[in-house]
């Protein structure tokens, strides 16, 4: 019998190609993860469409009226991870910043994409910072979350070299087609991990 395939959340907040690549690789029967929910702050996120769309189960869970209490907002979210008997989450452009709360729960867990070689350029406008700095080499990073923003341990990256005439988008252009190869490579491999080394 195979192996039993971990139930994997992804959490988005936009367009969510990434989502589409980790549901892409996610058909394959020997693939070892399931991504059986994907969640969004932002109700009109077009990731929710594509992932209705793929026969995933979608959900927008708003902050909105949550009026600022993040913790709120996100035991709500945990609320329908533990529902949905989810054993991994993959943040997939999540544009929220979590708590300790909910970062501490999914320790381990938990996986964030980030377009830079961390720690090299955490936050927004990555694209524009590695041309101000006239850097040659910039790329993408998955990481495990933790309490701090793009931090926690690098679990694998892929580089891409910085060429003459090099804008923000093309940069983002390339940078992103390594991140769809990227993000299920490293999920996969974090998954046989934790599979090693069952949970306490
Ligand atoms: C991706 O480039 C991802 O690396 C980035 O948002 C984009 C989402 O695109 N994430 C971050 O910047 C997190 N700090 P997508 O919705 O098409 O996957």
């Amino acid at each position: 019998m195979p192996p039993e395939r971990i139930r994997v959340a992804v959490l988005a907040s936009g367009r969510g190609s990434n989502m589409t690549a980790l549901l892409d690789a996610a058909r394959e029967p020997s693939y070892p993860a399931e991504i059986a929910l994907v969640l969004s702050n932002n109700p009109d996120a077009p990731a929710l469409r594509a992932a209705a769309e793929a026969g995933v189960a979608a959900r927008a869970i708003d902050h909105r009226p949550y009026r600022g209490d993040r913790e709120a907002h996100e035991r709500a979210i945990d609320a329908a991870l533990q529902q949905a008997g989810i054993g991994c989450v993959c943040l997939a452009g999540y544009m929220r910043l979590l708590t300790p709360w909910l970062t501490g729960r999914w320790a381990g867990r938990m996986l964030n994409i980030h377009p830079s070689l961390l720690p090299a350029h955490p936050g927004l406008h990555t694209h524009e910072r590695v041309l101000e700095a006239g850097e040659t080499r910039h790329g993408c990073t998955v990481h495990l979350v933790t309490e701090g923003m793009d931090e926690g341990p690098i679990l694998g990256q892929a580089t891409v070299p910085v060429l003459p005439g090099d804008t923000p988008d093309s940069l983002a252009v390339r940078v992103l087609a390594e991140e769809h190869v990227l993000y299920p490579a490293v999920l996969a491999r974090h998954l046989a991990q934790m599979a090693a080394v069952p949970a306490a």
